[in-house]
Parts: C-alpha cells; structure tokens; sequence
C-alpha cells in the first residue's frame, strides 16, 4: 500500500503511439491506459492496427513516436524478454518435441530456476489450466483448445505484469471458443493480470473485456464497456461494426425534436432520443432489437412488408420493407413462435414502431 492506502498503478500505459510502414500509417498518435487487473480488448476489422499496437507492448516492433510504459516503468527501450510479459498469440505455437510440462516451465528454466522449484510452479499451472496429470504428454496428443491453454500456462508461469493476447481463439472452432472465452476471461479475474486482447471478433470483444476499444485506420474510434459503446456507439463506424445497425439520414426538423427524413412519397418524421440544431444533417442509428413489430396496417409507427425471415434460434432476424422511408430495415426479435417457426412470414404486412431513446445519433466517422 502507497500514499493513502491506494494500490500503485501498475497498469499498461500507451501515449501518443505512432508507427508508420513506409507511407502505411498502421497506428495513429494512440492513447490507451489498461488499469491494473483491468482486461481490454482492441477490437477492428484486419488491417486496423491492432497486432501493430500489441506488438509495439512486446517489443517487436519499435514506435516512430510515443511512449509504452508499465506503472511508471519506461518500457519502450527495453528488449521483449525484458518486459515482464505474457503472450499468448496466434502463431506463437508450442515446441511439439516438449511435453506439455517442459513447455510451461520453459521461461522458468531460461530464468535459471532449479528443477524442484520449477516442478513445483508446472504442477500449480497445471492445476490452473485444468490439465492436472498431463504434463508429460506432447502437444500433439492435445486437443486444440488444451494446447491453447498449455499456451495460457506458458505465458503466466513467468508472473507477467501484463498478459497479451493475440487473437488466442482464431483457430478454434465456435463452441469451444465460447467456452475458451470464459475460462480465460475467469482465469485473468483470479489472477487480476492486467490484459490486452486483440481480436476482430466483437462477441468475443464483449464477452470478455471490462472495456472494449474500437479501432479503425489505426485511431481508437471509442472506448467504453461493452454495453455501453453498443448501447451508446458514437460513431456510424462503431454502430455498424458492433452489432448491426439501422441508419437513418437526414435532418433535424420541426425545431429539431425529429429527424426528417426524405422518403420516396415525401419527408417522414422520425422521434429523435434529444432535441438537435434545427436544421443539423444527422445520422441516427437504431439498433434490430429496438425496433417492435405488430402484424396489420400501422395506426402508429410505420407500415412495413416481411421480406425476410430467418430463423436464429434464440431471436428471429426480419428484413421489412418500409415504403414510406423507400429501404428495407433489419428487425430482431426474440423467437417466440412455435419450435424453429419465425412468428411473422414473408409477405405480411406489419407495424414498426420504436421508443425517441431507442435511437442514438451518431456521427459519419
Ligand atoms: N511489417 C509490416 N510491414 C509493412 N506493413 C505492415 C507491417 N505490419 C503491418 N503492416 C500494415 O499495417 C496495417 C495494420 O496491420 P495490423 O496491425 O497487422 O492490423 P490488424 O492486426 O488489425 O489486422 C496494415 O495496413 C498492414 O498491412
Ligand atoms: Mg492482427
């Protein structure tokens, strides 16, 4: 305990971080703070910059400008195995002519410590990864999910300050993804490590960070927890990216409390969550799951046609048509027809309606 009984920061610290590939700008003047025991997650589509920024933590690539530092630790000029880091990324495979224990206590041996300590420490990491009584066997004779967590192991037993991870699911198939995201996830809360992600799958983003940072063209769009950046996107980008989104055009009309929108047979009203400058070009976004349906002829909200009907198991995906705004519009609801059945069908025509706070306004970014 420091000063007034706070806990020192010892978190990971990126300020002003630029790195250009020739005329590449892969990441853009970044600032991000990771706070101790804190986990976040760089989430953008391939090309934005996230392996860049989390190999510039590492030490394997060295950034034109800026500065990384852990707790007060300058850490930029220090070489990789220097850093106190634990990695566990894609192509950062395991030594298949080691067993599965000597993998672990790789790093530990590197570090000169003796065998029985060694053994000990394994057997903990082991116990840790749920692979009690494995460790003499080799990687190959593991599944995939298993190697990835002999990785997890090698990467912890070094008592990193910060764990990196790359991507670390990518190649597992999905249900053991989804199961792989909660044992790493409970795994980096017991320990309280603090911890980078990178991924470009937003599920795995949001069900893993305590905050998740949208990147596009090597920026930090937004940054937020989960539920709030996809509640709250700021951005057409961080709506669209996270979640699918309905986006609307136009501008702020009647003294700005609506959206008008130019339709096809003249300007539609839509409610907008809080009153614009009147006369502000405006984009609003509404996410499927907001949007009520009702079968008939609206008397309220708009009249639509089903286009589209999948079934998604736990919700129902619709694509409704809607003449008076000229486009089609995606509708979530929850699937509450018959076993396997969409509760509306192609062709029939329904009411959409949604809630003024159900919309948020974005920018164009
Ligand atoms: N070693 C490199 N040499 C040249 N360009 C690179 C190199 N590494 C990354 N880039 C470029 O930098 C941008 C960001 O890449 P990267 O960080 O790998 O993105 P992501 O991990 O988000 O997919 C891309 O345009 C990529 O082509
Ligand atoms: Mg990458």
């Amino acid at each position: 305990m420091t000063g007034a009984g706070r806990q020192a920061d010892t978190g990971l610290l990126l300020a002003g971080i630029h790195k250009s590939y020739g005329k590449v700008a892969a990441v853009r003047n970044l600032e991000l703070h990771v706070a101790t025991g804190e986990l976040v997650a760089l989430l953008g589509p391939s090309g934005c910059g996230k392996t860049t920024t989390l190999r510039m933590v590492a030490g394997f690539e060295t950034p034109d400008t800026g500065s990384v530092k852990i707790g007060a630790e300058e850490i930029s000029a220090l070489p990789p195995h220097k850093r106190r880091l634990g990695m566990v990324f894609q192509n950062y495979s395991l030594f298949p002519h080691r067993t599965v224990a000597e993998n672990i206590g790789f790093g530990l041996r590197m570090a000169g410590m003796s065998r029985a300590e060694r053994d000990g420490k394994v057997a903990e990491m082991l116990d840790l990864v749920q692979l009690q009584g494995r460790g003499d066997v080799y990687p190959s004779k593991l599944s995939g999910g298993q190697q990835q967590r002999v990785a997890l192991a090698r990467s912890l037993v070094v008592n990193p300050k910060v764990l990196l991870l790359d991507e670390p699911l990518g190649a597992l198939d999905k249900s053991l993804r989804e199961s792989m995201q909660f044992e790493i996830r409970g795994m980096q809360q017991r320990l309280g490590i603090t911890a980078l992600l990178v991924t470009h799958d937003q599920e795995e983003a949001m069900s893993m960070a305590d905050r998740v940072a949208v990147m596009n063209g090597g920026r930090i769009l937004q940054i937020g927890a989960p539920a709030d950046i996809y509640d709250r996107p700021k951005s057409r980008f961080v709506a669209e990216f996270l979640g699918t989104s309905n986006i609307f055009e136009g501008t702020a009309g009647e003294g700005g409390g609506v959206l008008a929108v130019a339709g096809p047979q003249g300007i539609v009203n839509l409610p907008l969550p809080e009153p614009q400058a009147a006369g502000q070009s405006l984009l609003l976004s509404v996410r499927p799951e907001r949007i009520s349906l009702a079968s008939g002829e609206a008397v309220k909200g708009f009249s639509g046609r089903i286009v589209g009907a999948v079934f998604r198991g736990n919700y129902a995906a619709y694509q409704v048509e809607v003449p008076s705004l000229g486009r089609e519009l995606f509708v979530y609801r929850q699937a509450d027809g018959p076993l396997g059945a969409t509760t509306y069908h192609l062709g029939q025509t329904v009411t959409l309606d949604w809630a003024p706070q159900d919309g948020v306004v974005v920018s164009a970014e």
